[in-house]
């Protein structure tokens, strides 16, 4: 794992956008992973600055409530047009969302995994983390071999998202979500994390054993891993000064 600490949420942000943009740039009709939340929001901005070419991208998100449509304000399908889609030239075709309103999950999820490995596989997967170590929607205990599946959300998430539905009640409970093992697939992965409240989750990703009750350790079996932090999120990690002395002395020929 490459780990990264920046001063700020901007300053690790724009290192992350680079990252985006070389992969988009050395392979224009690759397969990028999103993610929603609060986290990735900058970075997009980032991205639709850059004015990079989308047109010829797949786009697979990660996630998507159970039971709200397209269209509902807060389901994902409408951040990600709100937030990234309507700002750059993807083509429609290209991008997939979890379906929360499909009548046969399984049936769906199946389809969904099939349809990312016959587009080649994820060449980037963009990741945030939530407070108890989630990716994705993968609660703790999600099996480290998962694939795409309906998932219940714990309290803990359904209270940490309850700002954006404006009440806890009215956050549904079932999420459809790639699994640990389809994440783990992807040839790269990005993840980011902002603020103290993240802290935790990252120490315990980065430097804790490998375990479900903290789903992003299984990032440590990735063979390619950036982790962008800011200094709250990573102001629990034992090995902090190593993780900027090796940033620091990276060689030139290794980019971003
Ligand atoms: P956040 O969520 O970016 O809104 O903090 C991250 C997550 O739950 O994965």
């Amino acid at each position: 794992m490459e780990i990264i600490i920046q001063p700020t949420p901007e300053a690790a942000t724009k290192i992350a956008a680079r990252l985006v943009a070389s992969v988009i740039q050395t392979k224009p009709a690759g397969v990028l992973g999103l993610a929603t939340g609060s986290t990735p929001l900058r970075l997009y901005r980032e991205l639709v600055e850059m004015k990079l070419d989308w047109s010829k991208l797949t786009t697979f998100n990660l996630d998507e409530y159970v039971g709200i449509s397209p269209q509902h304000p807060q389901s994902y399908h409408s951040f990600m047009w709100e937030n990234l889609f309507q700002h750059v030239n993807v083509a429609t075709k290209n991008v997939n969302i979890p379906d929360g309103l499909a009548k046969d999950i399984p049936g769906f999820c199946a389809r969904y995994e099939n349809k990312i490995a016959a587009t080649g596989g994820i060449d980037l997967q963009l990741l945030g983390i939530g407070t108890d170590g989630h990716i994705g929607f993968n609660e703790q205990t999600s099996s480290l071999a998962s694939r795409t599946r309906i998932k219940t959300l714990t309290p803990q998430t359904r209270q940490d998202n309850a700002r954006f539905f404006g009440g806890e009640e009215k956050v549904p409970h079932h999420v459809i979500t790639m699994g640990i093992g389809t994440i783990l697939e992807a040839r790269q992965c990005l993840l980011l994390a902002f603020g103290k409240n993240k802290a935790r989750a990252i120490a315990e990703a980065v430097e804790g054993p490998i375990t479900s009750m903290n789903p992003a350790s299984a990032l440590q079996q990735h063979p390619k891993v950036t982790v962008c932090l800011d200094e709250e999120s990573a102001a629990e990690l034992k090995l902090q000064d190593y993780y900027r002395y090796v940033y620091d002395h990276k060689p030139d020929w290794q980019t971003i």
